[in-house]
């Protein structure tokens, strides 16, 4: 407890608080977002998520109550008391968020006796625990309320009543929803309430804890076991105000390459150029559109990352060459582990330079991974990110052209990292027990950089680790799922949390990465997928193969129509990926976002929207034929029938195996591309407009896909509006690019 507030000066927009045992900071950075800083670790933010100043100009002022101050910006206000508890309130003076005051209460704890008696089976007792970690807030929870967010997490949309950990992790074992971390650490939440809204970003990169409900169904914390208590109170009007606010703080993903959006091979086991070179005839001879292949880990020698097999691959750059003819792209996995091998250059350099990770004593410190022994490259060093940046000239001379970062967990086979190895955070020491949660952070900004650097071109870059701000740099997957059913139902609201908490451009491995896909679950993973911003067909070693042509007939036409399906969509995708680039909001969006008021859609796990014109109600469940659906409000169209429905309402719809139910919103204006092979196939091809019943007007953007042109205006922003006597007007937002050969107008 901090005691009495004894003082308080407000300079600026920061107000400081001195309380008898400890000082602490309240910043108004905006109108929406407040900083709650208490300097328990180091004196200043040093956060690896928001990179820039981030505080506008705003109105604050400061009053005083017998009992609290009250600061107040033109959205907020916040009362502060005695013991440094807070309460936020939104400008009609409904209270938002109110520190919890009373004792912890846990619904259920053991006695010491019980734990050893359950611990006996080999049961893991958590309950045990400690609920107090050396940095913590707690805050009341109110009967309604809900939870989203907090990136890549197991289990359904709404994460009340469970509990989570920030501590990026490489779990091999499938993914079950009570598993309390996963690979990636995002500590931003939104917290949806009866009346009103708000998002807490707990800037923290220890190993954190979430408990959202479960402890006692009054309250939540979340909390660190070191670092600073620095979090932002996020408010907003709205959840699309609040993911804006976030990502305006921790910032947007970049506008990607637009063959990025197409179709992408991949499987752990293509390992010579026999193999990439039948893959991409299939590709062909099956008419499947695709835009990348995926070389994994066996193209290099010795999995030495920086290298490239000769035995199996005779001339890496003329079989990428022939690929690219083919309009197909070569995307290479790099792992952060670096062998310690003599005269192999990148671990000679590093260590002449030292770049690696240290035990305490000073020597290089050494674990395994797919190579054997590997260091560690220590990317909180802004010059092993440079060097490793430039290193990828490597790749970018063959030919390759998305780098996809994996292992960046750090993952290690022999046992976990201690918490002491020394790493650097940009220009001083410590330790991984800060530094794990933002190493693939790290490594995706090296690489983000480098390729930006080398090639002019907008990097393609994939990870597995992250930590929140990682958006700016990379996209990402989900790690390592399963061909489970259960695993396919987790698809959506883990895309959909994700989007929430900034990563929007994300995917997971179709068909399941471990384990052996059947026909049915790749054709239903697929009809998923196609919406997935990154839409991706991977899978494991020693499991069977997954391209849809090992299935038979009946799975190729399907997995085609959905693949088609995409290619056809990919100018709403891009224009999707530009919003988001301005808004934060993401593709893939769970119902919630855009309905927050329907309590319908407040535990909607198994539908998703795509945008705001689209809703996917895919089928996930083994042998159904059928799905119930329930549509928002507003009138819905069927996209394959164009049949109409009355939204806020539940429909029994069919379903067979090559169908997945998609709606289109009243007043849509879909943009559609001409069939076409891969991105590019057809030069500069027409626009076609999916017109739907109903008013409404869309804005279309179109560049040149690839480079930074268009920011200096090489591009084209059209707005089209349809009236209500149904006819199209076309305004010019912005005029800087070759313009379509021709718009075709199909009315629904
Ligand atoms: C990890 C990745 C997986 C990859 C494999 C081999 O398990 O998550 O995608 O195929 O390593 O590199």
């Amino acid at each position: 407890m901090f005691g009495k507030l004894s003082d308080y000066s407000l300079d600026g927009q920061t107000l400081t608080l001195h309380y008898e045992k400890q000082t602490a900071y309240l910043q108004v950075l905006t109108a929406d977002i407040i900083n709650v800083f208490v300097p328990l670790y180091t004196e200043e933010h040093r956060s690896k998520a928001i990179e820039d100043n981030k505080e506008l100009p705003v109105s604050v002022s400061l009053e005083k109550s017998a009992s609290y101050i009250m600061l107040t910006t033109p959205s907020i206000s916040c009362r502060i008391y005695d013991n440094f508890k807070l309460d936020f309130y939104d400008k009609d003076g409904t209270l938002l968020c109110a520190d919890y005051r009373g004792n912890r209460i846990p619904r259920f704890q053991l006695q010491d006796s019980f734990i050893e008696f359950i611990k006996q089976e080999g049961h893991d007792v958590d309950m045990a625990g400690s609920m107090d970690y050396p940095v913590q807030s707690v805050k009341v929870l109110d009967q309604d309320d809900c939870i989203y967010g907090l990136g890549d997490k197991t289990g359904v949309l709404n994460k009340r009543y469970y509990e989570y950990e920030n501590w990026n992790s490489d779990i091999p074992d499938p993914h079950e929803d009570c598993f309390k971390s996963l690979y990636k650490s995002i500590p931003f939440f939104i917290i949806l309430k009866e009346k009103g809204l708000y998002g807490i970003f707990y800037d923290n990169t220890f190993k954190s804890y979430f408990n959202f409900g479960k402890e006692n169904n009054g309250y939540y914390s979340f909390g660190s076991d070191n670092g600073n208590l620095d979090y932002y109170f996020i408010g907003g009007s709205s959840m699309p105000d609040i993911v804006s606010n976030y990502t305006y703080l921790t910032g947007r993903m970049p506008l990607p390459q637009k063959w990025t959006l197409g179709y992408h091979q991949s499987r752990w086991g293509y390992d010579s150029e026999e193999t990439f070179r039948s893959l991409a005839e299939n590709m062909a001879k099956y008419r499947i559109p695709c835009d990348a292949l995926h070389f994994d880990i066996d193209y290099m020698e010795h999995y030495k990352v920086f290298t490239w097999n000769k035995e199996r691959f005779d001339d890496p750059a003329l079989l990428l060459s022939d690929l690219k003819k083919q309009g197909i792209k070569a995307v290479t996995i790099i792992d952060p582990g670096v062998k310690v091998e003599k005269d192999y250059p990148m671990y000679e350099e590093g260590i002449a330079n030292d770049y690696f990770a240290k035990t305490p004593d000073q020597s290089v410190y050494v674990n395994a991974v797919w190579p054997g022994d590997a260091v560690y490259p220590d990317f909180g060093n802004p010059s092993v990110r440079d060097w490793w940046g430039n290193h990828l000239s490597f790749y970018v001379n063959l030919g390759v052209s998305g780098i996809w970062n994996d292992m960046n967990e750090p993952a290690s086979f022999n046992g976990p990292l201690p918490d002491d190895v020394i790493f650097t955070d940009e220009d001083r020491p410590s330790t991984h027990k800060e530094m794990h949660n933002v190493y693939g952070h790290n490594m995706a900004k090296a690489t983000y950089e480098g390729w930006k650097r080398l090639t002019g071109k907008r990097p393609f870059v994939i990870t597995r680790a992250c930590y929140s701000g990682s958006q700016k740099y990379t996209t990402a997957w989900t790690g390592d799922n399963q061909s489970l059913w259960t695993h396919l139902r987790m698809a959506i609201p883990q895309q959909c949390n994700l989007g929430l908490s900034g990563m929007a451009f994300v995917g997971t491995d179709i068909g399941g990465f471990g384990a052996d896909t059947t026909p049915e679950l790749l054709i239903r993973w697929v009809q998923v997928g196609c919406f997935s911003p990154l839409f991706r067909n991977h899978c494991a070693k020693g499991n069977m193969n997954q391209e849809p042509w090992l299935f038979g007939d009946e799975v190729i036409a399907i997995y085609r129509k959905y693949v088609e399906l995409r290619y056809s969509l990919l100018p709403y995708f891009y224009d999707l990926c530009r919003v988001c680039t301005q808004t934060g909001l993401p593709v893939i969006r769970p119902l919630v976002l855009h309905y927050e008021h329907d309590e319908a859609v407040r535990n909607l796990n198994d539908e998703f929207l795509v945008g705001e014109q689209l809703l996917v109600a895919p089928v996930v469940e083994q042998g159904a034929v059928k799905r119930m659906v329930y549509l928002p409000e507003g009138i819905w169209y069927d996209y394959w029938t164009h049949k109409e429905y009355q939204g806020k309402e539940y429909y029994l719809v069919d379903a067979p195996l090559d169908t997945c139910p998609i709606f289109v919103k009243a007043g849509s204006i879909l943009p559609k591309a001409p069939a076409q092979m891969y991105v590019g196939e057809l030069d500069n091809p027409a626009l076609i407009l999916e017109i739907y019943p109903g008013e409404g007007s869309y804005v279309h953007y179109q560049d040149n896909g690839e480079d930074f042109a268009y920011e200096d205006g090489a591009y084209n922003e059209y707005c089209f509006t349809k009236n209500a006597a149904g006819s199209l007007e076309t305004t010019m937002l912005h005029e800087g690019y070759e313009k379509y050969p021709e718009i075709i107008l199909n009315y629904v």
